[in-house]
């Protein structure tokens, strides 16, 4: 099969596409035939190495110390289940399925196999039905992050929430989450992706980029930070000073993304229901993966960049 591999870390072009061994599935394991992958913020900490210093140890202890320990990269993958172990369960052959693979790694590929339950080496769902496989890899990992941490906050109908990073992976499904959960939402981003985040529903939008935005600072129930701690702003360090006496600020990097298919279930439900949409910004050919790096490694992607993995007809 087809797969990029990364031998060792650096720049995007340690990433070489390369015929490898098609992977078979143990008896608790399904293989999936990958549609879609994507190139997320985590993939380019993974392949440059280059993550908030709190990350950088435990995540080279788990993924390879001085190289990675898994030569074929990537967390996100939406397919079919091709063929499947005796003890599973959960899915059979033909099922549209969505998820992550966490440090197993492995989803630059035309196939995968994992485990029916949730681990460390990731998690799995049945995929919306609504939306395309690309679509399905900006909801798996910007859903899972999103949801993850709105649901620290708690929120309350008629709250005010801000979101801060609204317009990247995890920032445009938390926009739609909190308006979801009935809040009064304000979504931070630079002058260009202002209409992008008003049209997912925020009901202001800030700019950070500019210097009077501080002036429209309020007092937030609850602020996630869906960037990050490696990105700031001045806005940024003056919202965290505007939270309400039972206020609450959280960064998406305060603990670690938890790999939990019961909320792939449920954002399957909000997506197919209409109630959030998957932001795609671009879209790549698994060929294309140098450039995909490069495009995400600038910083300012609108929702997620996905990947297509195509199978030469038999
Ligand atoms: N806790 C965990 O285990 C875990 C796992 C994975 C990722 N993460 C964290 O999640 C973060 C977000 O990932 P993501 O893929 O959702 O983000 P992303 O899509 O890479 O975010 C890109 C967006 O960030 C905005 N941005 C860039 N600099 C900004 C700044 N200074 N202020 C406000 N917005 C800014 C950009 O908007 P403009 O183009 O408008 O500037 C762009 O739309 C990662 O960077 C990582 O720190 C945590």
């Amino acid at each position: 099969m087809k797969a990029i591999v990364c031998t060792k870390y650096g720049p995007p072009e340690v990433l070489r596409l390369k015929e490898v061994e098609k992977p078979t599935p143990k008896h608790n394991e399904v293989c999936i035939k990958i549609y879609a992958t994507a190139v997320t913020a985590s993939d380019i900490f993974i392949r440059g190495s280059q993550m908030p210093i709190q990350f950088w140890l435990p995540m080279r202890l788990s993924i390879g110390l001085t190289k990675p320990r898994k030569s074929i990269i990537g967390l996100v993958l939406a397919g079919e289940i091709e063929s499947v172990g005796k003890d599973i369960k959960r899915f059979k052959t033909g099922d549209q399925v969505y998820g992550v693979t966490g440090f197993g790694l492995g989803a630059y590929a035309e196939y995968k196999c994992m485990k029916e339950i949730d681990s460390t080496h990731g998690c799995l769902a049945l995929k919306p039905t609504t939306i395309t496989y690309e679509e399905a890899t900006a909801a798996v990992y910007g859903g899972l992050l999103a949801l993850q941490y709105i649901e620290k906050g708690n929120i309350q109908r008629g709250q005010k929430v801000l979101i801060y990073g609204a317009s990247g992976t995890s920032g445009t499904i938390a926009v739609q989450l909190a308006k979801y959960y009935g809040a009064e939402t304000i979504g931070v981003c630079s002058t260009t992706n202002l209409e992008l985040v008003k049209s997912l529903g925020a009901d202001k939008v800030m700019d950070y980029t500019k210097e009077d935005s501080i002036n429209l600072i309020e007092h937030y129930d609850f602020i996630l930070d869906a960037v990050g701690k490696v990105k700031t702003s001045k806005l940024k360090n003056e919202c965290k000073k505007a939270l309400s006496p039972n206020g609450k600020y959280i960064s998406i990097d305060d603990g670690r993304l938890e790999l939990k298919s019961e909320r792939l279930v449920k954002l399957k439900e909000l997506i197919d229901t209409g109630s959030i949409k998957p932001v795609i910004d671009r879209t790549y050919q698994l060929e294309q993966i140098v450039e995909a790096h490069e495009y995400v490694g600038k910083g300012h992607k609108k929702g997620g960049v996905a990947i297509t993995v195509e199978h030469e007809a038999k």
